[in-house]
């Protein structure tokens, strides 16, 4: 069976859009594929982290994948940090990566511009997802398509790891949802709602209270005319409800706009927010089921000793072929 690798930060809330593009797109996999799936805490820090929401988060976002429905039986879930072969791997990495190649990395170059300061981490941050990745071997590495570039270089530094000291690594390909929904701000529709926005109105979190939902619904960005039409250009506000709609029911847009036809945009909000709250009252059941029980524990112990035991097994491999230690 192939290996799919995914690692998804803990540095925000997860919102309905991390739903329907990110823990959506994995679940498809999991019958497919032998899935690995990690929380990069050691990524967040590179950017300044307050170390107890962080902690909290780390375990809030395992417990969110299990309650939007990841099998724990078909997925293997660890944290980065409890498992120092990936650093270890890392610096070796490093010493097998160009200055030049980890600068053209489009997301650093963003994350640094205009601040007075970043860190080396920063910079560095690609090649410690390069050792994720080839540290376990993974065939496919399902990412939104800001990873793309990313996952190209851990294919660059295995190729060439494995030309120069005989093949290691396997050659790891990104696998990218086919363009799906996306989701945007309820208050600003031009761009995608992020679970890192300044504006809370804009986003629903999958966490949020009911009430606090159907209130975000309610206030979302809409139009004057009053017709519930799908037009991205001239009407993004009722297309991105209506997008979400459909999301959330599978009921095509198409379906979504002929049975609204006759709705005006209160009534019409009021079922997308019914809509979304069916979807999320489960997940939250089910969320609060678990965060406090042992099944969080027990997974992630689990994940820690097979993960170590692979990782290992691969890193002495590496350490020998490059000569270092005895
Ligand atoms: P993020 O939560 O931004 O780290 O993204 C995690 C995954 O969820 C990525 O694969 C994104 O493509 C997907 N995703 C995040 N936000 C949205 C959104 N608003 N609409 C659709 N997919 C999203
Ligand atoms: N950099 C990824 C992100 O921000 C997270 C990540 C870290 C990752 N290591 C990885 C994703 C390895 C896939 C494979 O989304």
């Amino acid at each position: 069976m192939k290996r799919i690798l995914t690692g998804l930060q803990p540095s925000g809330e997860l919102t309905i859009g991390s739903l329907i593009g990110g823990i959506g797109n994995i679940k498809k996999y999991e019958d497919k594929y032998e899935s690995f799936i990690f929380v990069p805490d050691l990524h967040s820090i590179t950017v300044d982290q307050d170390p107890k929401l962080l902690h909290e988060r780390i375990r809030k976002n395992i417990a969110l994948y299990l309650a939007c429905g990841l099998d724990p039986k078909k997925n293997t879930f660890y944290i980065q940090s409890e498992n120092l072969y990936h650093t270890n791997l890392s610096w070796i990495l490093e010493c097998n990566t160009y200055m030049g190649e980890a600068s053209r990395m489009t997301q650093y170059k963003e994350k640094s511009e205009n601040k007075k300061h970043h860190s080396v981490g920063l910079f560095t941050y690609p090649i410690l997802m390069a050792a994720d990745i080839l540290l376990y071997d993974a065939d496919f590495v399902p990412v939104g398509h800001d990873q793309k570039q990313h996952v190209e270089l851990a294919r660059d530094i295995a190729i060439r790891f494995n030309n120069k000291y005989d093949d290691t690594f396997t050659v790891p390909e990104p696998l990218i949802p086919e363009v799906g929904a996306r989701i945007k701000d309820l208050q600003d529709p031009t761009k995608k709602m992020s679970k890192s926005s300044e504006n809370p109105k804009g986003i629903i979190f999958l966490l949020d209270d009911l009430e606090v939902t159907r209130k975000k619904i309610m206030s979302a960005v809409t139009d004057s005319d009053n017709k519930v039409i799908y037009d991205e250009e001239n009407k993004p506000g009722i297309s991105n409800l209506l997008m979400i709609y459909s999301s959330m029911t599978n009921m095509s847009i198409k379906e979504a706009e002929e049975k609204f036809k006759d709705y005006n945009y209160g009534n019409f909000k009021k079922e997308v927010a019914e809509a979304i709250i069916n979807v999320i009252k489960p997940i939250q059941d089910k969320y609060n089921e678990i965060i406090n029980s042992n099944l969080i524990d027990e997974l992630l112990d689990e994940g820690k000793k097979k993960t170590n035991e692979i990782a290992k097994e691969k890193y002495e491999i590496v350490r020998k072929k490059v000569g270092l230690g005895r």
